[in-house]
């Protein structure tokens, strides 16, 4: 067993200003290591008010759209800039532009395509060389249990989150001679904004197939992402963890 805390490691939470992003930055954190956390413009007042709640010398907010790939590739230099190294990507960003496919523009396609598969994509592209050359790397990625099921109004977020799963078994299976390991978490219906801005009739609806009756807490994601992130977990990789209270088994 090697050191399971997570003292000198580097990490960058994507969407990590709010909601799971930012308890898995918490959570993080609150183990040891310092944590990048990324947002969009609207994301700034959230991000440094929770850089300031975890401390500076723990945690720093950087504006950066993981939909654009030289984006992606400046957050990760000046992440190495201010930080030195890299050992943690957790690929969290994602969002709904729910429509039934009828309704379904190509642009609320393309939008979540982008966020939600291109970026991870385009984080994992900027972040595995430096991973390769240190022989150590955890990249976990955000799916959903609607990556699984599917769900009516949301066939651009199933596909993308469905594809982040075949992205990840690839990326295993080509890193994991170089100590890198990349798992997805498929959380189910979390209380988050995300889920907030579902429609009441739409969300009791789900509820009713939760066993628990409940939503799911943001920390009981991030306990998930903190132990696929350990050194100690070396031998799981290309596999994805459902945390859904039992909605999908
Ligand atoms: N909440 C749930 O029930 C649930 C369930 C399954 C999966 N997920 C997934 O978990 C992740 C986090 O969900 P959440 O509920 O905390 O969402 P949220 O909407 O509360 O937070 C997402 C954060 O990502 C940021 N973001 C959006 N687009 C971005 C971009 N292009 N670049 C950088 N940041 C961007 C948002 O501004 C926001 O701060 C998402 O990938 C989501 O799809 C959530």
């Amino acid at each position: 067993m090697n050191n399971s805390t997570l003292d000198g490691r580097v990490a960058i939470v994507t969407g990590g200003a709010r909601g799971i992003g930012a308890a898995i930055a918490r959570t993080l954190a609150a183990d040891g290591a310092r944590v990048a956390i990324t947002g969009l413009g609207g994301d700034a007042a959230a991000g440094a008010k929770l850089a300031g709640e975890i401390g500076a010398d723990r945690c720093r907010f950087y504006e950066s759209d993981v939909g654009d790939f030289d984006g992606c590739t400046g957050l990760v230099g000046s992440v190495l800039r201010d930080l030195d190294h890299l050992d943690i990507l957790v690929n969290n960003a994602g969002i709904t532009r729910d429509h039934t496919v009828r309704k379904l523009t190509v642009q609320d396609w393309l939008d979540v395509i982008k966020t939600n598969l291109n970026g991870p994509f385009f984080m994992i592209k900027a972040v595995l060389d430096h991973m390769i050359e240190r022989g150590y790397g955890r990249i976990v990625s955000m799916s959903s249990v609607i990556a699984h099921t599917g769900n009516v109004g949301q066939a651009n977020y199933a596909a993308s989150k469905a594809g982040l799963l075949g992205l990840t078994k690839s990326v295993a299976l080509e890193t994991a001679s170089r100590g890198i390991t990349a798992n997805c978490v498929a959380p189910g219906f979390i209380d988050t904004d995300m889920v907030a801005a579902m429609p009441a009739a739409a969300k009791e609806a789900s509820l009713a197939h939760v066993p628990e009756h409940r939503l799911g807490k943001p920390d009981e994601i991030a306990r998930v992402v903190r132990f696929l992130v350990d050194e100690n977990a070396s031998f799981i990789t290309g596999t994805v963890v459902n945390v859904n209270g039992g909605l999908y088994m």
